[in-house]
């Protein structure tokens, strides 16, 4: 179970070499806990990915792609293959990445005799781990090319601001709004990073440990500050990751983004989303009327959980118990509100026409 040249540490998840299991980092334990768990079967990815102790979009794909091959394992008939990606499809509606692996996965095994389907989806995940770390470090350069002219501009350290967790942990390396990061700081570009909190599920504290185990200057804000920074020129840039984006340049992403792109337009700060391109949903055209968005259990928004006193892990109710509380998981931001979308392939305007060269050249890409 390896990647070839590479720490070990920076990936969330590493498979057998035999294609039995995977680990992952059990990122509801942290930035507390550093846990791995075993996986093997469908049904325990299926569970890891609902209860995100594997999240971020580019995660959620792979680790599919690999419930898809313990699923092989167990039966491998055109039936129980059907039934398997509808389980795993099911799991969590808004990252296109999920129904994206699992349609790439159905169209490698399909075709070919049940008794031959177990190896050649294991053959498919790795694949789609590795495009993923390589679709990731490309995006950190053409993220880093922006973050050059800028820091040429204003000669001073940038102070960057992202919001949720779209570093390494949210896919198989490097992340896509932390990677130009991570590079900028290869590259000894000084940089200081906003992280916002992340309400619910306080996905900053994950993006707060990466940044701090690399040695990345960062401050941790609540989620409403993002805006009177922006109003006090203490923000150069934005850049978050994407769960959908849609053809026509909309960006989906987790709740709260949409105000931070909002308040980024008022105050002339630019937006960019960190995109590789399975997260593009090119069937979608209006993000808000189509994209499906999940609504998590109100107990997200109830409770907070954390490290007390002694040490210990757990939960504390912050509401009344008779309180209603909701909880929509994301949001979609407008494409007139994003200055770029960052992709392994290069920077492309957010409209139709700025993404169809971008369509133009996967398509062609996929009939080589
Ligand atoms: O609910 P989550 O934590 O899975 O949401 C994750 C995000 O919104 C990320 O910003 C997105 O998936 C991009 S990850 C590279």
């Amino acid at each position: 179970m390896n990647y070839p040249h590479d720490d070990l540490a920076l990936h969330p998840l590493r498979w057998h070499a035999d294609g039995s299991a995977i680990e992952v980092i059990d990122q509801t334990r942290l930035p507390h806990r550093e846990e791995l768990r075993r996986l093997s079967d469908r049904n325990a990815v299926a569970q890891a990915i609902r209860s995100m102790v594997v999240r971020g979009a580019p995660l959620i794909g792979a680790c599919a792609a690999w419930g898809l091959v313990f699923a092989l394992r167990e039966d491998p008939s055109d039936a129980a293959l059907q039934a398997s990606v509808r389980i795993l499809a099911e799991t969590r509606p808004t990252a296109v990445n999920l129904g994206w692996a699992l349609a790439r996965m159905l169209a490698r095994v399909q075709g070919i005799a049940p008794a031959l389907r177990e190896q050649a989806a294991v053959e498919e995940a790795i694949q789609i781990c590795l495009e993923d770390i390589e679709q990731n470090r490309r995006i950190g350069e053409h993220g880093l090319a922006i973050l050059r002219r800028l820091h040429h501009e204003l000669h001073r350290p940038l102070r960057v601001l992202t919001h949720c967790n779209a570093g390494w942990l949210a896919t198989l390396r490097w992340g896509t709004a932390l990677a130009p990061l991570y590079l900028a700081q290869q590259a000894g570009l000084p940089i200081e990073v906003w992280v916002d909190e992340t309400r619910p599920r306080n996905q900053g504290a994950l993006t707060a440990w990466e940044l701090g185990r690399a040695g990345i200057a960062h401050t941790v804000i609540v989620d409403n500050a993002g805006g009177h920074l922006m109003q006090h020129g203490q923000v150069d840039l934005v850049i978050v990751g994407a769960d959908r984006v849609t053809a026509t340049g909309d960006v989906c992403n987790k709740i709260g983004t949409y105000l931070k792109a909002l308040a980024a337009r008022d105050c002339s700060v630019p937006f960019y989303a960190a995109v590789p391109s399975p997260s593009i949903d090119w069937q979608v055209r209006d993000g808000l009327r189509e994209i499906p968005i999940e609504e998590r259990h109100a107990q997200e928004v109830a409770g907070v959980s954390g490290l007390d006193a002694s040490g210990a892990v757990g939960t504390l109710r912050l509401f009344p118990a008779h309180s209603r509380c909701a909880n929509p998981a994301f949001d979609v931001t407008p494409s007139r509100l994003v200055d770029g979308i960052i992709t392994e392939h290069g920077v492309y305007q957010a409209s139709a026409e700025g993404l169809a060269p971008l369509g133009a050249l996967l398509a062609l890409a996929a009939r080589r």
